[in-house]
């Protein structure tokens, strides 16, 4: 790879540079949550949070939040955990906070997030120790860049050094650029378009190198022919499916894990061979988030 491939913003096909010049990455293989200690909805960050404050069951919630453990434990990916921070209630979303990476020597590093919310700022230096206590060197974006929510708007291609990044919702436009620059890797620019989808990560979900599944009215043109540039199998799925927030699953190997109920998301992932694992996070729906969302996924 040039050096002027490694950081170059893709905003369209163009633009868009062959995976033979892109380095392939390893795929980390450990999970990262945080127990449901403070879960709760306090306010409305979100569409799907609206008329839903103060409605947490924290029981059932704490049962999914098991269930959904165990299940990624069975799929083969060890689960670590984060201490939960007093009263920090999306802390348990651990996708936002940072995003993680691995440089060119195979040394693991995070770029600390900037989230739009102030009392989502509080959960940052936590996850800052977690990672240094793991071994992790720790980035900061520049100054300029002052909303940046980590994996939920980052999602990297599954086996290669080129970053997705979704913005215009909670993540600002300039984050691209600048992490194409920091982390020395080709970024494809996504723009989120609808107000509800508002994390790349609620209407796009990476499969494996070659397969990924969208909520297409989510993104521009643009950002759509992008997509269908780099994966050769696309599904799209509809809107019901993507308000139940099949987008926002977790392929693990070739399981599937995501919210119960979208059986034709389902079938299609089924015709591409993978394996469907159905969860409940309804309790976490309530505050916008469902399987994705709640874990982050470390070396
Ligand atoms: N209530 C949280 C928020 O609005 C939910 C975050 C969900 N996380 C995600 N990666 N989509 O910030």
């Amino acid at each position: 790879m040039t050096n002027q491939t490694k950081m170059q913003v893709i905003a369209s096909v163009k633009d868009a540079i062959a995976f033979s010049q892109i380095a392939p990455r390893a795929v980390p293989r450990r999970i990262l949550m945080c127990h449901p200690t403070y879960f709760e909805v306090k306010d409305a960050k979100n569409e799907f949070m609206s008329g839903n404050i103060g409605g947490v069951d924290k029981a059932k919630a704490l049962t999914q939040w098991n269930d959904l453990k165990s299940t990624f434990e069975k799929c083969g990916f060890p689960v670590e955990l984060i201490e939960p921070g007093a009263e920090l209630e999306d802390m348990v979303f651990t996708a936002n906070q940072v995003l993680p990476a691995i440089d060119d020597h195979g040394k693991p590093l995070v770029v600390l997030g900037r989230m739009t919310y102030e009392s989502r700022t509080h959960e940052v230096p936590h996850f800052e120790k977690w990672f240094r206590g793991q071994g992790y060197s720790v980035l900061q974006l520049p100054a300029e860049c002052t909303r940046f929510e980590g994996g939920g708007d980052g999602v990297w291609h599954p086996d290669r050094e080129l970053l997705w990044l979704g913005f215009g919702s909670r993540t600002e436009e300039s984050c691209c650029d600048a992490i194409a620059k920091l982390l020395q890797v080709p970024v494809v620019k996504l723009k989120l378009i609808s107000q509800k989808f508002y994390h790349l990560d609620t209407a796009f979900a990476v499969l494996n190198a070659d397969s990924v599944m969208i909520y297409p009215p989510a993104f521009e043109q643009a950002g759509l022919s992008l997509i269908r540039n780099y994966f050769r199998n696309v599904i799209e799925v509809s809107e019901s499916d993507a308000n139940n927030f099949a987008c926002n699953a977790l392929a693990l190997d070739r399981y599937v894990v995501l919210q119960k109920g979208s059986e034709a998301t389902c079938g299609d992932l089924c015709r591409l061979g993978f394996v469907p694992v159905e969860v409940d996070t309804s309790e976490f729906m309530k505050s916008g988030g469902s399987v994705f969302c709640m874990k982050q996924m470390v070396y």
